[in-house]
């Protein structure tokens, strides 16, 4: 038998992954990535209508593509497609979990109800998901989870107080689950990206406030969305596979350095 290669070990041939917003931004990009390492991926998205294009894109390509629709914000919503899932699929070996709402209103501004459902989407539906996954993962001794964080989850900046806190909460949720399921054979891995050129962010990149925020990048320049793939395959393959708790920040060099004044 042939041995296997470094690049062998970033197949993904046989494994069900679940993504989380695939529809556009990071989750989309990410998505494709496993599915053209060889998963069968489930997209997930807000409604069909959003994600059956992307799944008809992936199948176009002769890849493994299924899709399901749910608000993360409806816990309901959210047990029901996941009975759905697991009938459908048996496990899943993969689960990124990429959905992340933000909401730049200060302290002050934001309303408790608007706290607490932000911190329900960006980290009570992590929680959901994972403990859905989590029986099949442990029954098989194999499983790879990935959250995606962001720089946020280390360093604060003037505003954004719930997305910092849940993302802080995420990173912290992350090693909890690192520590209880490792002994499973299962890993649990944050990525924190920094300035990504999304769809989400587009006013952001523009103008002199764009072009500031990218020389605050020593790369001198934001990232552009496929730019994310590289880290979800290494966390989501055998390639990674003694990574554990670990949250892999892709930024450009930001959070390694700060400007002298
Ligand atoms: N882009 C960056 O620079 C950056 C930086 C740091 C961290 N991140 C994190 O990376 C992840 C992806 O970012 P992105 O820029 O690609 O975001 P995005 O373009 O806003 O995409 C997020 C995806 O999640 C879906 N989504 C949001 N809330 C949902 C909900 N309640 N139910 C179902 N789907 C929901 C969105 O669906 P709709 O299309 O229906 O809204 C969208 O497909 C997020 O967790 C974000 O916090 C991004």
């Amino acid at each position: 038998m042939t041995p296997m290669t470094i690049l062998d070990r970033f197949r993904l041939d046989g494994q069900i992954a679940l993504v989380s917003g695939a529809a556009r931004g990071l989750g989309w990009e990410m998505a494709r990535a496993l599915a053209e390492a060889g998963a069968r991926v489930i997209l997930h998205g807000r409604t069909d209508t959003a994600i059956l294009p992307r799944a008809a894109e992936l199948a176009g390509r002769g890849l493994a593509a299924d899709t399901i629709s749910f608000d993360m914000g409806d816990a309901a919503a959210t047990e029901r497609a996941m009975d759905t899932v697991l009938a459908r699929h048996g496990h899943i070996d993969i689960l990124l979990n990429n959905v992340g709402e933000r909401d730049r209103r200060s302290v002050q501004r934001i309303t408790p109800e608007d706290f607490d459902r932000l911190v329900s989407v960006d980290l009570g539906a992590v929680y959901r998901l994972i403990k859905r996954v989590m029986p099949g993962m442990i029954e098989r001794r194999h499983g790879r989870i990935v959250c995606v964080t962001s720089i946020v989850d280390q360093l604060a900046a003037n505003g954004s107080p719930s997305y910092t806190a849940a993302k802080g909460g995420l990173a912290a949720l992350t090693r909890a689950l690192a520590a209880e399921l490792g002994p499973h054979n299962i890993t649990c891995n944050a990525i924190a990206p920094g300035f990504f050129a999304t769809e989400t962010n587009s006013t952001m990149t523009q103008g002199e406030s764009g072009a500031r925020r990218a020389r605050r990048v020593p790369l001198n320049r934001w990232a552009d969305p496929g730019e994310i793939a590289g880290a979800a395959l290494l966390l989501a393959s055998p390639a990674g596979g003694y990574i554990n708790g670990h949250t892999l920040v892709v930024d450009g060099g930001i959070s390694a350095t700060y400007d002298m004044l």
